[in-house]
């Protein structure tokens, strides 16, 4: 198996001296599906957005498929981040202003994918969104507006995906099939690392990495 995360002594003091992690010490192989579970305010989304190049540790390392990207710069970063990882967020963060064929071929050009229309269509009707291209994303429901946040993510084909709390603003049986979604495209290959506190979902990760107050107690 391949290593394609790895981190080390990582420790994150917030500005205002808040300590969110502490010791994390992490390593994902290719193809996992992990869970990172713990109360709120454990350090769950501080550990996925460092994970993700989406914030800076104070201490420590991190390696994403090979690079050390607590050294890039924020261009090289952002570069980074373009293609090989994606995100999905508990508020979605769709564009507005633009319909749901949109918000994906958007995020299609600016990576340089080919065929950005067709490939947006087919993910969308993988989706079960075929009937929702032209709307936009307030006339959506929770879970629509969920499923438009997966599509965007896997239109840039990623290797890994951070999500965190996806099934946050989404009711259970919604959540349930969200999982069972992240779960059918893990068996495709893609590697997932899931931020959540519902223990409802435990049975869905390959690995659980528990948190307590920034530190690892369990994984
Ligand atoms: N931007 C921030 N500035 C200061 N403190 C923060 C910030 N973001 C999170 N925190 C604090 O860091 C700790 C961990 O937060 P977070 O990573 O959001 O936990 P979780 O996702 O498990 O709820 C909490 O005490 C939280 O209040
Ligand atoms: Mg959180």
């Amino acid at each position: 198996m391949k290593e394609i995360v790895k981190a080390g002594n990582l420790k994150k003091v917030y500005p205002n001296g808040t300590v969110a992690l502490k010791n994390i010490n992490i390593s994902v192989q290719n193809g996992e599906f992990i869970g990172i579970m713990g109360p709120s305010g454990s350090g769950k989304s501080t550990l996925l957005h460092i994970l993700g190049g989406l914030d800076k540790p104070s201490g420590g390392y991190v390696k994403v498929f090979g690079e050390e990207i607590h050294k890039l710069s924020e261009d090289k970063l952002a570069d980074f981040r373009k293609r090989r990882i994606a995100y999905i967020f508990q508020f979605y963060y769709l564009l507005e202003d633009f319909t749901v064929l949109e918000n994906l071929t958007l995020v299609a050009e600016m990576v340089g994918i080919k065929e950005p229309k067709e490939k947006a269509l087919e993910l969308l009707e993988f989706l079960r969104l075929s009937h929702r291209i032209n709307h936009k994303p307030y006339q959506l429901s929770g879970g629509e507006q969920q499923r438009v946040a997966i599509g965007r993510a896997l239109i840039v084909e990623p290797e890994l995906i951070l999500a965190d709390e996806p099934t946050g603003n989404v009711d259970s049986e919604e959540g349930e099939k969200i999982f069972k979604l992240f779960k059918e495209l893990n068996d495709k290959g893609i590697t997932f690392i899931v931020a959540t506190h519902n223990e409802n979902l435990k049975p869905f990760f390959t690995r659980i990495i528990k948190l307590k107050d920034g530190e690892i107690i369990q994984s």
